[in-house]
């Protein structure tokens, strides 16, 4: 008797540890502060992931640029050095040129443009892309909402406004010729030190979308909006390929599906959250934003200037013409 209560008890045991050897923590790094779109998609993900493999795979997420700025977290998922990492597309651009086409000023221009052209054939397209180019995979899209620009300085309506501002921007060559178009030399710099060096004064202004400037808490350190919306910050959830690959394939099905339901929940977070964090821009922590009506067509003809200059990097001319017909215009 006391032998097969014995051997009962090593069974058990044994059920245990395997199903211990099942279980599997991911880490997901995450450029953006909690509060955001990033953190908001992720942690959906995560929700998922727990709930699709009952319990067995959990999601750890690491916001604020905890694992790296979010340009070596592409450099870390690609090695098989990290798991996860949400970023925003143009900090992907650097290891997978033709995401660009996402990026060119203007192309861009609302919420329906972001999701028609990320979840269509063009979206699918840029996947293989960055699986080819920098070995991430990329799972699912999170929507931040426009691009703004934001100043500690002045009110700027017009790009001459923006003489003698030293501005952010990410290394990004499609973003750093956008600025110099509007007549001032902005300073790339890592999304990570992007906070102390407004804090500092270090520099003036940056541009991201509200829902970003909320999450970072920008407000603390700026004064001015200038609602120039020149690129849509779409912010990719993606996964080191080579850990996607070493995935069953039914746990890659569940992946994929995830990163699909949370393209969803992100699109309508950014919908439903976006106009009260404006509002609360404003109303709660004073910050003034300014409608460039007078001067849109300069910003907007000035910037667009430069989408010669990048159509080998996206693939070629027909590329971005591809894109906008999808969005229903045309080129010239
Ligand atoms: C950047 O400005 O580098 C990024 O767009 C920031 C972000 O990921 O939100």
């Amino acid at each position: 008797m006391k032998k097969m209560m014995l051997s009962v008890a090593v069974a058990t045991a044994s059920v245990v540890i395997s199903q211990n050897a099942l279980a599997e923590t991911w880490r997901m790094a995450l450029g953006d502060a909690q509060g955001g779109t990033q953190y908001a998609m992720g942690q959906k993900f995560a929700e998922l992931i727990n709930e699709k493999t009952d319990g067995q795979v959990r999601v750890d997420l690491f916001p604020n640029g905890q694992l790296g700025d979010e340009q070596s977290t592409v450099n870390d998922a690609g090695m098989g050095l990290l798991d996860l990492s949400v970023l925003a597309i143009n900090n992907i651009t650097p290891f997978s040129p033709t995401v660009g086409v996402l990026t060119l000023p203007y192309v861009i221009t609302g919420s329906e443009d972001a999701k028609v052209l990320t979840q269509g054939e063009i979206g699918e397209q840029l996947k293989e892309n960055t699986i080819r180019d920098a070995g991430v995979r990329i799972l699912s899209w999170a929507y931040s909402g426009c691009r703004v620009l934001s100043n500690s300085r002045k009110p700027v309506a017009s790009p001459a406004d923006l003489r003698g501002l030293t501005i952010r921007v990410p290394r990004n060559e499609i973003m750093i010729a956008s600025y110099q178009e509007w007549g001032v030399n902005p300073l790339p710099m890592a999304w990570s030190e992007t906070f102390t060096a407004l804090q500092q004064g270090v520099v003036d202004g940056q541009d991201n979308p509200y829902i970003t400037i909320n999450a970072m808490r920008f407000y603390e350190v700026q004064d001015y909006i200038t609602d120039i919306c020149y690129v849509f910050s779409l912010e990719p959830l993606i996964m080191s390929e080579s850990k996607f690959q070493s995935l069953s394939s039914d746990m890659q099905e569940i992946v994929l599906e995830a990163g699909r339901e949370a393209t969803a929940y992100s699109y309508d977070y950014l919908l439903d959250s976006e106009e009260s964090i404006k509002q609360a821009l404003v109303e709660e922590h004073g910050m003034q934003i300014i409608q460039p009506v007078d001067d849109e067509r300069e910003w907007i003809e000035r910037a667009s200037s430069i989408w010669p200059r990048f159509y080998d990097s996206i693939g070629g001319e027909e590329r971005l013409q591809e894109a906008l017909s999808v969005l229903g215009r045309d080129l010239n």
